[in-house]
């Protein structure tokens, strides 16, 4: 792992060498081709594969180790949870999967930057150890664990044995960046990611490039038919119908927690865990220089007076708890 990191910076030293030699401001320059009348780019292993997305700016670009290192500067004190574990090239490495997707690389600079800071609020509302009195403030505590400390109970689900059988002495307890729970949860993103995390759901608390990717492809993929990802209500790309509309559900931050949890932290006014993970957004939006002006007005970044996207059904839905609680 370490050496192909090393690896990956020489590459991307070399490639810098020609980036200053074109004079261009971007720190790797893209190969450009245009098919059927689009410029597609390839950015190496930053944002791969011909992708319209990847001619924009990518994370690298405008989020950079020393601001993750700000975002999260308690993780790694001797009270956290998860020491040496989440680090800012386990963030990157599992983002260059998703950048040709758009995350990060959607509709500009500003909107990059605002969706890097959403994405993070969610995971540090659910990674935090801090509470009230701790020490930097209670939102500088994020990332501080990786995997529910406490469980008392497995999360398997029987409904799901012939999809998701749960595996004999494994507990599928909260693991991770935007924690999962549950054999079916384990089991659906094992499939996506191409991981035995069904088997093994202990990769996801041994490995954080893992974790931040199993988070990504959930911010990235509706977690429903017929709904948006939080990606896409965030960025944009969806579009509202009149039902969506007549429910308050518009573009922003309040609809990826509508997105993610439902009724859970959704059109119940002012939820302590929805504020908890706005609260989260705009202290990263501050320390990523954006400034949390950039964020909206109340009726965009809160979800308390939407309609929830999922009404119950207790195992449908990924929980909205925290690792800590
Ligand atoms: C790339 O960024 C520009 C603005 O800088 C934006 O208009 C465009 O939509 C972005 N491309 C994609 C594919 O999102
Ligand atoms: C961690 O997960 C990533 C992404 O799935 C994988 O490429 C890498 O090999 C894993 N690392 C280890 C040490 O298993
Ligand atoms: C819109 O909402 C109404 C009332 O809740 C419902 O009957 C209808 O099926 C919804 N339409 C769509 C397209 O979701």
């Amino acid at each position: 792992m370490k050496l192909k990191w090393q690896l990956v910076l020489f590459a991307t030293a070399i490639l810098s060498v020609v980036v200053i030699v074109h004079g261009d401001e971007s720190s790797v320059k893209p190969l450009v081709k245009i098919v059927k009348g689009k410029k597609l780019c390839d950015k190496g292993w930053e944002c791969k594969g011909w992708s319209e997305y990847c001619c924009n700016q990518t994370i690298s670009d405008y989020f950079q180790t020393y601001q993750f290192e700000n975002l999260f500067t308690k993780r790694n004190t001797p009270v956290a949870h998860a020491v040496g574990f989440w680090d800012y090239h386990s963030f990157i490495t599992a983002a260059a999967l998703y950048q040709p997707h758009g995350f990060g690389t959607s509709a500009g600079k500003l909107m990059g930057q605002k969706e890097v800071a959403a994405f993070l609020g969610h995971v540090g509302s659910k990674t935090s150890c801090g509470y009230g009195v701790a020490t930097g403030g209670p939102l500088a505590w994020g990332l501080c664990y990786n995997k529910e400390m406490s469980p008392n109970q497995i999360y398997c689900d029987d409904d799901f044995k012939y999809t998701y059988p749960c595996t004999p002495g494994v507990s599928y307890h909260g693991r991770g960046a935007l924690p999962l729970y549950w054999n079916y949860n384990y089991g659906e993103t094992g499939e996506a990611l191409k991981v035995n995390l069904l088997n093994h759901p202990e990769y996801i608390e041994n490995n954080a490039t893992l974790a931040f990717q199993a988070a990504m492809w959930r911010w990235m993929t509706p977690v429903k038919k017929h709904q948006p990802s939080a990606h896409d209500a965030f960025v944009g790309n969806w579009k509202p119908t009149k039902n969506d509309t007549l429910a308050k559900r518009v573009h922003g931050f309040g609809t990826t927690m509508n997105v993610l949890y439902g009724d859970q932290v959704c059109g119940k006014g002012d939820d302590e865990s929805m504020n908890n993970m706005i609260s989260h957004y705009l202290y990263y939006l501050d320390l990523m220089g954006v400034g949390r002006e950039e964020a909206g007005p109340n009726e965009v970044l809160s979800c308390g007076e939407q309609e929830p996207f999922n009404p119950s059904s207790p195992s449908s839905s990924s929980s909205s708890s925290s690792l800590s609680s």
